[in-house]
Formats: C-alpha cells, structure tokens, sequence
C-alpha cells in the first residue's frame, strides 16, 4: 500500500505523540490494600472479614512476561502504615518494599509507585512487609508469576497459595498477633489449613499440569505430596533446576515455593490432590476433579526451563565468609542482647517483644552484617543454636546452598534451617543496595530475627 499525503501526515505527527524514549509507558494500575470479604471457611460459615489487595484474598495474581516491567501505585486504604515486598524478583533497591530500610512505609490514605523489571521468569509472590505478623495474617499477599519467552509444554498452569489461618467459630480471623507464646515458640499456627487454587475449567485424564506451589503461611512448615499425578520437580523459589528432580512428600519452609510438571494419571471421576500432612494425618487440602478422557498420547519428557539470567557461582575459595548465630526463643537459654543499641536482660528484651537474637543483637541493627563490595562473592554460615527451625530469607538475590562435601545445591532465596543446625549459603553480590535478610516465620522476624545486608 502507498500511503497518501493526509495519512502520511497524520502517520508522522502520531509517531511525534510518543515519548522519544521508548514505547508510550501504560499508566500504573493500582492495588489497594483495603478491608474485604472472603471464603475460607467451608460454605456452612460465613465469609471472613480480610485484609487483601484490592480486597480480596489472595490478591490479584500478577502475570508477565521475562523481561517486561510490571508497574503498580499501592493504595494504601488499611488503618495501619504498609509497603509491599515482591518477594524473590530481583528488583532495584528502592523497588523493594521494606520500610525503614528501603523505604518510608505508606500511610493510610497514600500511594506509592513500584516499578518491577523483570530480569526472571519463575513462581513469585508479594505480600505485606509492615506489621507483616498482622498484615500478611489478614490476607495481604498474592501470587506473581512471570512468564518464560517460551512457557514448556503444558495443558494447564495452576497456581496453589498454601495459606494457615486462625479463625475462630464464627470463621472471623482471631486477632491476637503479639502473642508472646507465639513469638518465643514456632510462630502464629493457624487452626485451618487453605488452599487457593487458580481457576480451571476441567482436567483430563493424562493432561500435562505445571503446579506452582508457594507457602504464604506466616509460620507454619508445610509437607506436601501430589496425589493422581506423576512427574518431576522443575524450580525451587522461582528458579528452574538443572535437572528435573523426582519428589515426594515436599518440605515447604514458609515464603518457599516449588514448581512441578505433572501428568495426570488419576481416572474419570477421581481427582488430582494435594496433600497436607501434619503428623500422622494426611489432609485433602486441594482437588482437582478429572472430568473427562483426555488423549492418551504419550508426553514428551520434562525438560529443565532455560536458567535466569542469575550469576550462579562456580566456587566459593574466595568467598568472604560471615558468621551469622541464631539464638533465643523458649528453651534456648538466652541471657542478654543488644536492642536498639543497648545490652538488655532476657527479662527486658521480652518485655520489648524481641526474643531472638542474630549475633547477640534482636531487631534490625544500625549496622549491616555485613558490608561488601558489588561482585563480591558472600558466605554466610547460618547458626541455628535454637531449639526451633528458621526459614531465612534472603533479599535482592537468590543463593545456593554449599553442602557437606563442597558443592553447590539449587539457586533458591529462603533456606530452612533445622533446630540446633548449620547451614551455609552463598551468592554472588550483584545486586547494589540494603537487603533484609531475615526469618520469614513472620513471628521470629517480628521478635528479634532481621538483619541486613548492604551491597555497595
Ligand atoms: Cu517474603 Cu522479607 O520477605
Ligand atoms: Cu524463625
């Protein structure tokens, strides 16, 4: 086609309309965070009152694609301050939602604009970062997944919140955050265990499934197993495994997710389930009902997803190494730490709420733990000298675990260490910036267990 002079002209003063850098940027969309209703009891209950983004729990699922920028303006409509972390992407600094150390919490009524390059695909998630025992408790957080250039073979892409809450009969969440016998035990445990499950129409018999679990409990340690499906496990916190991994019963520390490729092998009429075990008992937390006959060609194997764009490490001989002990809690014997710059009794740091301590100092310290430089390569010894596991979570960067015999586990950005256990991890520092590094039993960190980390 040849373009007339009017469409030539009306062409170029469109093309002068666009801002010279780049593509016209959408307008953020907002999310508020605001009271809400919701169903988590089963239907003979009514409906819980929540905190949730845009009221709703779990809050919108945010999906793009590897290499986009996701923009939102949080609206806070809460009675409290809050700020919104997105947990596991590896975001700039100031992008990361942590009052008092990357930025001012967001008052009630305000806004705040989050601008989110997306240098990986994977299974995230976002979730309150203030008053977080409370604010994440009451429904403030939900699922971010960013999508590969090339999603693998799938007939469906299912996301599954694991969330624990405490209600009492009337299903209304029981709110009694500060609970000292939480904090100094495992954390806020909730009576109900719920899965949110993403929306699907109908599953078939010998259907390929990508599940994306994530558990956004604030304290509980879940195990999980898949019931009427079989497969591998294909990423760990959002990161794809070299190799695919045959599972079992999956551990889940709280913040941890795991990605699978499962093809479904229950019949018409049975269900694909996920179960929760707790003890002894097995718990149907999740079904997925197969309704019809699928094909029954055979399906290709599972293939690894492409790496991220992630600096993995190659040794660690160099690394700069740093201590880091855990103590405190009921039964660990603790007789002082520092808080707020000063040394306290085990009797008045309690009396402050702060129970843990990471090297003899409860609450985020006024120095980092360590301070080093862009490139560097970090070891951190993590000492569990506590009688109670720790899910510790990293920001800004994803790690990989140096086992016994010196090599290198999976890339992964929340770590659970076991009672009286040491573990180490390390990462290559390439992220500038003030990064929380912290227990993500919500309860801990409210108590005592923050410290940072500050990338220069
Ligand atoms: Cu998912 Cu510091 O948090
Ligand atoms: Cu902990």
């Amino acid at each position: 086609m040849t373009l007339n002079r009017r469409q030539f002209v009306a062409g170029t003063s469109a093309l002068l309309a666009v801002p010279a850098i780049g593509r016209a940027a959408t307008p953020p969309k907002t999310i508020e965070a605001r009271s809400g209703l919701a169903r988590i009891a089963p239907d003979s209950y009514p409906e819980t009152e929540i905190w949730g983004y845009d009221g709703g729990v779990p809050g919108p699922e945010i999906r793009a694609r590897q290499g986009e920028t996701v923009r939102r303006t949080l609206l806070n409509s809460l009675p409290q301050p809050t700020a919104i972390h997105w947990h596991g992407l590896r975001v700039p600094n100031n992008m990361d939602g942590v009052p008092g150390l990357t930025q001012e919490a967001v008052q009630k009524g305000d806004k705040f604009q989050y601008d989110l390059p997306l240098k990986d695909a994977g299974t995230f998630w976002y979730h309150s970062h203030n008053q977080s025992t409370e604010q994440v408790a009451r429904g403030l957080y939900g699922a971010f997944i960013v999508d590969e250039t090339n999603p693998p073979d799938r007939d469906h892409d299912i996301t599954v919140l694991l969330d624990d809450w405490r209600l009492g009969q009337d299903a209304q969440i029981v709110d009694d955050f500060g609970s000292i016998h939480d904090w100094t035990h495992a954390g806020r445990m909730g009576n109900y265990v719920h899965a949110h499950v993403s929306p699907i129409t109908e599953v078939l018999t010998n259907q390929r499934l990508r599940l994306r679990l994530v558990n956004v409990a604030t304290d509980r340690i879940m195990y999980v197993s898949v019931r009427g499906a079989n497969g591998k496990l294909i990423a760990y916190d959002g990161m794809p495994v070299t190799q695919p991994e045959d599972f079992e019963t999956l551990v889940f520390g709280p913040a941890q997710r795991v990605d699978l490729v499962v093809d479904v092998t229950s019949d018409v009429g049975e269900a694909v389930q996920i179960i929760l075990h707790e003890r002894d008992e097995a718990f149907v937390i999740a079904e997925l009902p197969v309704s019809r006959r699928g094909t029954t060609v055979a399906r290709g194997t599972i293939e690894a997803l492409p790496p991220n764009p992630v600096s993995v490490l190659k040794d660690v001989s160099d690394a700069l190494t740093v201590p880091l002990v855990m103590e405190g809690g009921a039964m660990g014997g603790l007789r002082q730490g520092s808080y707020k710059g000063q040394v306290m009794s085990t009797d008045e740091l309690v009396r402050e709420g702060q129970i843990w301590t990471f090297n003899g100092i409860a609450g985020l310290p006024k120095n980092p733990l360590a301070s080093v430089s862009r490139g560097d390569v970090v070891r951190i010894q993590i000492k569990n000298d506590t009688v109670f596991p720790h899910a510790m979570h990293l920001h800004g960067t994803h790690f990989q675990e140096v086992l016994a015999d010196g090599s290198l586990g999976p890339l992964r950005d929340t770590i659970l260490v076991d009672r009286i256990e040491t573990r180490e991890i390390a990462f290559v520092a390439d992220n500038p910036g003030d990064w929380l590094f912290h227990c993500h039993m919500l309860s801990h960190q409210a108590a005592g267990m923050k410290t940072w980390l500050s990338v220069v």
